[in-house]
């Protein structure tokens, strides 16, 4: 399993709802990784999203015990309920490599004991007020950095760092 997120330089993902430094570049290569593949999300990140609507060309899953059943996309009640559906025949042409964890707070703690890879971008600026956090993968020796892109600059500047979980003794 993937977790794809973007952090400010404390870690921080959202405030009120949103996200902090929405980057088009960012969203693009967010679509680039995501295009065609499972997407996990917490019901407040589903929310959040363009009129509450699931993302296109993408096999969308949402963690929630109070939304109902919804029409095109599928509604877990626990992270139990996940595993399972993923390991049935519904998702029997996907692999572990195409789940993409995408958000929130809650699901990002959850599920990163999960994940083997982390696709952070990683903002050079720091969010006032924010209210939502990833945890520091710098401070968890399991993490490691195996790529760092170039410094790009938008309204803010920003890379692309990606993490993998090393295998421990
Ligand atoms: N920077 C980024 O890349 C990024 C990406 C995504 C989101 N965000 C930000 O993150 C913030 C939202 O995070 P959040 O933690 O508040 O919300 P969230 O993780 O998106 O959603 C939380 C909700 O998910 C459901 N949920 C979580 N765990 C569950 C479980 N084990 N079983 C069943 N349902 C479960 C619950 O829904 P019910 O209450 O319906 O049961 C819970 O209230 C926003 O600010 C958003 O913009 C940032």
């Amino acid at each position: 399993m993937n977790i794809i997120v973007n952090v400010d330089k404390n870690w921080a993902i959202g405030k009120g709802g949103a996200l902090l430094f929405p980057i088009d570049a960012d969203l693009k290569n967010f679509k680039r990784l995501t295009l065609n593949k499972i997407v996990v999300m917490g019901r407040k990140t589903l929310e959040s999203l363009p009129d509450g609507k699931s993302l296109k060309d993408r096999r969308n899953i949402v963690l929630s015990k109070t939304l109902p059943e919804t029409e095109g996309l599928h509604v877990c009640r626990s992270t139990e309920e996940l595993q399972q559906l993923l390991a049935s025949q519904d998702f029997a042409d996907m692999t572990s490599d195409d789940v993409f964890i995408i958000g929130g707070a809650a699901v990002y703690a959850q599920l990163l004991p999960l994940c083997t890879t982390a696709y952070i971008t990683k903002v050079e600026a720091t969010a006032q007020n924010a209210d939502a956090f990833f945890p520091n993968l710098d401070k968890m020796p399991e993490w490691r950095i195996t790529e760092t892109s170039e410094l790009f600059q938008d309204k803010e500047k920003y890379r692309f760092v990606t993490y993998k979980r090393q295998p421990q003794d």
